[in-house]
């Protein structure tokens, strides 16, 4: 018979641990509807405790996701387990994620307690985390740098004590895949209890190795994989799931384990995750990068005309490569709109934001023609970014930019309901623009990130840019999307300061303190 393979997609909680990648409760809630649909087995939603938003964002998406199951993350303190058990309440499709570091660099500098101490946490916090549901995972944190004898003890304790997964995270990236791959195996030979739970896997990415790390995994008899989309997650990220995913079922002759994903829905997620976090996805990343599935010899070119097998290991439209659809134009009413909107899992609160972003449809619907599911995406998310934090507004703005002159813009912003102007110079139109902002705003704040992708092909595409600044130590992304990449620069830019103006007061789970 064959086996099955747990996927566990982390987006909402390592992917936002990225510099810059935090999300809000809203933009969480579409990355999960989207995940559902994809029909990922477990949704980790977040980290409760972090702060009352995150506590928000994971208790919403549990009340609304019904198919797959949700995941809170808590350090093994009750504080922590109690808030995930609160943000879960109710459902029956639950699962608390208690961690504690097992490795002795992690225990004795960042932890300061003796491993006897660890193993009594781990059980405690396994313990209290059944109180609140049936379905609890533990992960010794930094398991890729700890000692194997150590693992095999806590592990043993944390199955008696109700685990019913044990996740062995390679937290820094430092495994390779043979070793990692034999870790596994030894521990699931070894721990004599280990058939009363699911053995995973959750690697980080830092030598580029965590795909390779979970393969050699699942070779040894993991069964849930830890993943993100597009790879996203703390540092050099995470294992990416649509690679993961897709090895498994290319290579079913090696793997030979089901996968109940819907991989049509692949594309379309790498693209959601990308548009709402700013992180966009490098041309030639495999199966969601827009080289992919592209052929560029006369060579390659040749040979897939005469049988796609010959360069071609998977469909395009197996991962949901499916040719730009052309969706709706000016003519386009509204219940379409909202009807479209909705298989790209999308629902309005109310009327009033529904009307808001047809009108918005009906300004690009005159500058483009022809406007795709990525339109609507980007759509969307300048929507909800317009209602949620308007500290900075833009009213209007004009560039010069002509050959010999110097560029110059000038800028109207309202800052907290008042309109204000200002006019700079720049190396370029997009320089003077932003000059222009700081000359109002005065923000004092780093640029670390400019990039604009096309969201459709095309010259009247819309530009997506994605700025990154950073003020103080924090590290905030903005977006914007429009047909003028000025418009959209500045969009983005105003988006990026407007997410810095609000206060900040997460906890880090991996942050130290437990
Ligand atoms: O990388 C890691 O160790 C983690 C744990 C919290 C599972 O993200
Ligand atoms: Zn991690």
């Amino acid at each position: 018979m064959t086996d099955r393979l747990i996927i566990f997609d982390t987006t909402l909680r390592d992917g936002e641990q990225s510099p810059g990648a935090t999300m809000t409760r809203d933009e969480k809630l579409r990355i999960a509807r989207a995940l559902e649909r994809m029909r990922v087995d477990v949704i980790e939603a977040g980290f409760p405790n972090a702060s009352p938003g995150d506590f928000e964002a994971v208790r919403t998406i549990a009340t609304t996701v019904r198919d797959s199951r949700v995941c809170g993350l808590a350090r093994a303190t009750d504080a922590d387990i109690d808030r995930v058990g609160e943000a879960l309440a109710g459902i029956d499709n639950g699962r608390i994620h208690t961690f504690i570091a097992t490795s002795p660099i992690h225990m004795r500098e960042k932890l300061r307690m003796e491993p006897d101490e660890v193993v009594a946490r781990a059980v405690a916090a396994v313990k209290r985390a059944r109180q609140h549901t049936d379905d609890v995972e533990f992960s010794p944190e930094d398991a890729g740098r700890s000692e194997q004898d150590f693992l095999c003890r806590v592990l043993e304790a944390v199955i008696d004590a109700g685990a019913t997964t044990v996740n062995i995270p390679d937290t820094v990236g430092y495994s390779v895949p043979a070793q990692f791959g034999g870790l596994i195996g030894e521990l699931i030979a070894r721990i004599p209890n280990a058939d009363k739970a699911v053995f995973s896997v959750h690697c980080h990415n830092d030598l580029g190795l965590a795909v390779s790390n979970s393969l050699a995994a699942v070779q040894h008899g993991a069964r849930q994989v830890e993943c993100t989309i597009n790879g996203l997650g703390e540092r050099a990220g995470n294992a990416a799931l649509e690679e993961i995913v897709m090895a498994v079922r290319t290579r079913g002759d090696v793997f030979d384990l089901e996968v109940s994903l819907d991989t049509t829905q692949i594309v379309p997620c790498s693209r959601l995750v990308s548009g709402i976090t700013g992180f966009p996805v490098q041309p030639n990343k495999a199966i969601v990068g827009a080289n992919a599935f592209a052929h560029e010899s006369g060579i390659h070119q040749d040979g897939v005309l005469k049988s796609r097998e010959t360069y071609e290991i998977m469909r395009a439209e197996d991962v949901g490569w499916s040719a730009n659809r052309l969706v709706m134009g000016k003519h386009s009413g509204r219940n379409a709109f909202r009807t479209r909107l909705a298989e790209l899992g999308v629902e309005f609160a109310s009327e009033e934001e529904l009307n808001e972003a047809f009108a918005r449809f009906k300004e690009l619907a005159d500058k483009k023609h022809e406007i795709y599911d990525e339109d609507l995406q980007a759509l969307v998310t300048e929507t909800n970014l317009a209602a949620s934090n308007e500290h900075y507004r833009l009213v209007a703005m004009r560039v010069c930019s002509e050959t010999g002159e110097t560029p110059s813009a000038r800028v109207t912003l309202q800052v907290d309901g008042t309109e204000q102007r200002a006019t700079a110079e720049g190396g370029g139109p997009v320089d003077a623009s932003f000059r222009a902002v700081e000359a109002i705003v005065e923000s004092g704040a780093k640029l670390l990130l400019y990039s604009v992708n096309a969201i459709t092909s095309g010259t009247d595409a819309q530009g997506e840019v994605t700025v990154r600044l950073q003020r103080e130590g924090r590290i905030v992304n903005g977006q914007g999307a429009d047909t003028d990449i000025v418009i959209a620069s500045v969009k983005a830019y105003l988006n990026a300061l407007n997410n810095l103006s609000h206060e900040s007061t997460r906890r880090h789970p991996q942050g130290g303190d437990v």
